[in-house]
């Protein structure tokens, strides 16, 4: 008892005007940068060294670890919102859905279930729709937002798998395939190996997934113990920003009643751009479809959509079972978000968006993500006519790939140092048929063909 008398378990959650006035005015200063800045990806050793004896029983004084931060730890983290950021995917979240996510933050808004959070579950449930009817899915279509693309995927094979083993199988725990191409993501054949469902890899005449292909694999096909039960295609692969032949290969999965799975993770927002709207025909006909809002629809880490065309079967997958949780499953014409993928609590991660989108509205998202691809389309044009450099394939989306003539991969690994280096850029080499090459990816509005020329007057 005596003890307990010297405890103050309030201390650390009492409102602090100090602490606050620090944070906020860090967060302004970081929020009015007009371009922020590249940074470095940082060196272990020295990082341990400036963190060591942090953690201990008496805390320290916040403006000291908001110096180590802001001085150390934020200098080591390459900005995934820098405009110069052109590796992998980038992101580049707008200022309102930067600050909505702090509202998200500041007010632990989740998103579990109606019972507890109608309001923002019918606010996510707004951009959802908005994105299912870019899509051209039918007003039954519905999802929930996940992490990332790869949990977004993991969630629609689930039901790919759950629903074709009933198909097939009656139910059983029998043996199901699901089709893909070389050029899938990495993260459906992960999914596929944590569900324990084999591959039919399917071999492309081209570089995109087109109908003959599938047709020509399943005809070939002679492993009848476990159907193919499921079909993924790419809207926008992550190496090319190359985009299946959706329609077709909708047609194939409706004659073999298999599930059309759509991995549209960076892709999806060019179903925005008129210019290139064309090319995801076919979409229409998922069953699920991933888009990140993450990658290129202007929202900060880390939201992914999973949206089906009938998240009834999705949910009676997903749905967990615990006798606490009944009260969560009384009206069954709601279907609460938590039921929807692999996950049972989750933060609200869709409210930045919405607020974005709400606030800016949807023709700025068109013209942002038209920018990027009008960016690329410039960048192919110097790169035609530059005599040291090649297009290695004609650039889709916004993927550019490129070959410095002569060039060895040492020299690509060198160019990616060089230009961190000098904070020119983040430009990270990627290989195409066996060959090194050079990438870009564009998805910040920010970014320009003359930071683009400024990475070429190195090479
Ligand atoms: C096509 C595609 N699918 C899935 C993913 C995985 O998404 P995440 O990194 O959000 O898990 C990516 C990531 O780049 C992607 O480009």
């Amino acid at each position: 008892m005596s003890g307990a008398r010297n405890l103050n378990p309030n201390s650390m959650h009492q409102f602090d005007s100090d602490l606050t006035d620090q944070v906020f005015e860090y967060l302004r200063e970081r929020l009015s940068m007009p371009e922020v800045p590249l940074d470095f990806p940082g060196d272990a050793t020295s990082l341990a060294g400036a963190l060591s004896g942090l953690v201990k029983p008496e805390g320290n004084d916040p403006a000291d670890v908001l110096k180590l931060y802001d001085e150390v730890i934020s200098r080591a983290v390459v900005s995934g919102d820098s405009p110069r950021f052109m590796a992998f995917i980038p992101t580049a979240p707008t200022k309102a859905a930067l600050l909505f996510d702090m509202i998200v933050s500041c007010a632990s808004l989740q998103g579990i279930s109606w019972l507890e959070a109608a309001g923002s579950i019918s606010a996510e449930n707004q951009v959802l729709r908005w994105m299912a009817d870019l899509s051209g899915l039918p007003e039954s279509a519905g999802g929930t937002f996940v992490s990332g693309g790869s949990a977004a995927n993991l969630a629609a094979l689930t039901v790919a798998r759950d629903s074709g083993r009933q198909r097939v199988h009656g139910g059983k725990r029998m043996p199901v395939r699901i089709a893909l191409s070389q050029q899938a993501h990495s993260s459906i054949g992960n999914s596929l190996g944590i569900l324990d469902v084999e591959p039919l890899i399917v071999e492309t005449a081209g570089y995109a997934m087109t109908k003959s292909d599938l047709e020509r694999a399943l005809a070939n096909d002679d492993n009848s113990s476990a159907p193919v039960v499921g079909v993924v295609a790419t809207a926008g692969t992550t190496n090319a920003g190359i985009i299946d032949d959706l329609a077709g290969i909708s047609e194939v999965a409706r004659q073999h009643e298999m599930w059309f799975h759509v991995d549209a993770a960076y892709g999806g927002a060019a179903l925005l751009a008129l210019s290139v709207r064309d090319q995801f025909k076919g979409i229409e006909n998922a069953d699920s479809i991933t888009m990140d809002p993450h990658k290129w629809w202007f929202s900060p880490f880390d939201v992914a959509a999973i949206i089906y065309r009938d998240p009834k079967l999705a949910a009676s997958v997903h749905t967990q079972d615990a006798s606490y949780l009944d009260v969560l499953h009384e009206d069954d014409s709601l279907i609460n978000p938590t039921d929807l993928a692999y996950h049972l609590t989750r933060r609200a991660r869709g409210l930045p968006l919405w607020f974005s989108v709400a606030v800016n509205g949807t023709d700025a998202y068109r013209d942002a993500v038209e920018a990027s691809i009008a960016l690329t389309n410039e960048v192919a044009d110097y790169i035609r006519g530059h005599e040291s450099l090649e297009l290695v394939i004609e650039p889709s989306l916004s993927v550019v790939l490129w070959r410095r003539k002569g060039w060895s991969a040492q020299d690509y690994r060198q160019l990616q140092d060089r230009l961190i280096e000098s904070q020119t850029a983040f430009v990270t080499p990627t290989s195409w048929q066996g060959e090194t090459v050079g990438r870009f990816a564009f998805v910040h509005p920010g970014t320009t063909l003359e930071m683009v020329k400024e990475v070429f007057a190195n090479i």
